[in-house]
């Protein structure tokens, strides 16, 4: 079985958010202890601190975008997370900032105001926090999906005419219970499955929650969603297993001369 290497897996969002994290706290912390009392070495190490966080916070943000365009399922529970986890973590940085209006500009000693807004962007990045854990561990972005014969992950971006075939993969590429994920301009997304029977294409979007099935489970011609279990055959779109109500929509898929087309 070849490993499963995908755009779900890239570490450097999660790798970098520590770091700003860490700085809002620590200047929060630090310019505390120097107003209670430890003076100005605290309180220019919370200045520091400040500072890292200005920087680093949106550098794993710009991580953490090309996450929220490319990997977090359009139309979905999880994007209207995601909007929220990144507008909350700007919010952080924001306060962060305004906190040096209350900053002596020669000596860096924070007045309370600069303290208070510290407080505010310690609550709101442990706020956003919370989101992007339950980004991970609930709607699995950032998680490797891997199960039996999964393969390499793969994906083809079409740009497909009403009427006409669109080559969406050589006909040897899958094997059997492998799946490719196909983004069409319109930001809708499609996935190209290889059954028992032959090669099938159904959305992407699993209609209980927007769950990308891309990267769900495929065996035996079932799709399984990976956030809550639905399943729906890939042949005819049917429910075969809920929470889901609403089947998925397929699509006309033909092989010749050694390509696998799509017809919309
Ligand atoms: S999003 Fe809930 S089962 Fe797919």
């Amino acid at each position: 079985m070849r490993s499963r290497a995908n755009f779900k897996t890239h570490p450097i969002h999660p790798m970098l958010i520590p770091f700003p994290i860490a700085f809002i706290v620590g200047a929060f912390a630090f310019d505390l202890a120097g107003l209670l009392g430890g003076g100005t070495a605290w309180w220019t190490t919370g200045g520091f601190l400040n500072i890292g966080a200005l920087i680093t916070g949106p550098l794993a943000g710009l991580f953490g975008f090309i996450d929220y365009l490319y990997t977090v399922p359009p139309r979905s529970s999880a994007k209207k997370r995601a909007t929220n986890h990144g507008v909350i973590n700007v919010a952080a940085l924001a306060v962060l900032g305004s906190a040096w209006f209350f900053r002596d500009g020669s000596t860096w000693e924070p007045g309370w105001a600069a303290v208070g807004l510290e407080t505010a962007a310690v609550g709101l990045v442990m706020w956003g926090g919370w989101l992007g854990g339950t980004l991970s561990f609930r709607n699995q972005i950032g998680v490797d999906h891997r199960y039996a014969n999964a393969g390499k992950w793969a994906e083809i971006s079409v740009d497909p005419k009403p009427g006409q075939a669109v080559t969406v993969a050589k006909s040897d590429e899958l094997e059997v219970d492998q799946m490719k994920l196909i983004r069409l301009p319109d930001g809708k997304r499609l996935v190209l499955a290889r059954a028992e029977s032959g090669y099938a294409v159904f959305d992407d979007r699993c209609p209980h929650k927007g769950g990308s099935l891309a990267g769900g489970l495929m065996t035996c011609g079932t799709v399984t969603c990976p956030w809550h279990g639905s399943q729906f055959s890939v042949t005819d779109g049917a429910v075969k297993a809920g929470p889901a109500h609403s089947p998925i929509g397929t699509y006309r898929v033909e092989q010749s001369d050694g390509e696998v087309r799509l017809m919309l």
